[in-house]
């Protein structure tokens, strides 16, 4: 089973099949732009965006929106990672967490589900740590500062890591046990 997934980032398409291909499904890029809402929730966000990719495609299609939640900061950057990541990066938010005790921090993967019936949402949450410093080469965004809870090493430095315990992983496999049961129909 095939489904269209609306993104630039080749990485999310990559992990999302490192799931799928366990369940027989494989997620194709397409790279059609959707408006990214403001919303603080990420699910509103994913939501709106396949609604938007739907009514151009017409096909089954997901769209898929992270955020990184620091406890330090009241949950900033959340729903705006994109843009604080662009501004920022990991070295202003390593310097914003400077001589903080608390890098309590998680991801959340929100993935909408478009299809002839309405939008569905996935949603996958890791808990973990801000690293005092950018660790790591693999992966993208946030994952070099990004320490998983109970693990020691970035997502950047461990993918195979990353592809079993992250957000992204967990929004998948629902997404996937969901697709496969067939319940889009209840
Ligand atoms: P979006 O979901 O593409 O809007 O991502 C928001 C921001 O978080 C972007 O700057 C991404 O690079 C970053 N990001 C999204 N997913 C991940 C991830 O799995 N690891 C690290 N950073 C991520």
């Amino acid at each position: 089973m095939k489904v269209k997934f609306a993104t630039s980032n080749p990485h999310k398409v990559r992990e999302g099949n490192l799931v799928g291909k366990k369940f027989g499904m494989e997620f194709i890029q397409i790279k059609q732009s959707y408006p990214e809402i403001r919303d603080e929730d990420v699910s509103r966000v994913a939501e709106e965006g396949a609604r938007f990719v739907f009514d151009r495609v017409k096909e089954p299609v997901i769209v898929e929106d992270t955020g990184l939640f620091i406890e330090a900061l009241n949950g900033f950057p959340g729903s705006f990672s994109s843009f604080v990541f662009r501004k920022i990066g990991n070295d202003g938010i390593l310097k914003l967490l400077r001589g903080e005790k608390n890098r309590r921090a998680s991801f959340i993967s929100a993935i909408g589900y478009c299809d002839e019936n309405g939008v569905k949402i996935f949603k996958g949450i890791v808990g973990g740590s801000i690293a005092d410093k950018k660790r790591g080469v693999e992966g993208f965004g946030y994952d070099p500062i990004f320490i998983p809870i109970n693990y020691k090493r970035t997502f950047a430095e461990d993918p195979d890591l990353k592809a079993r315990v992250s957000h992204r992983k967990k929004a998948f496999q629902k997404l996937c046990e969901w697709l496969i049961s067939g319940s889009k129909k209840a």
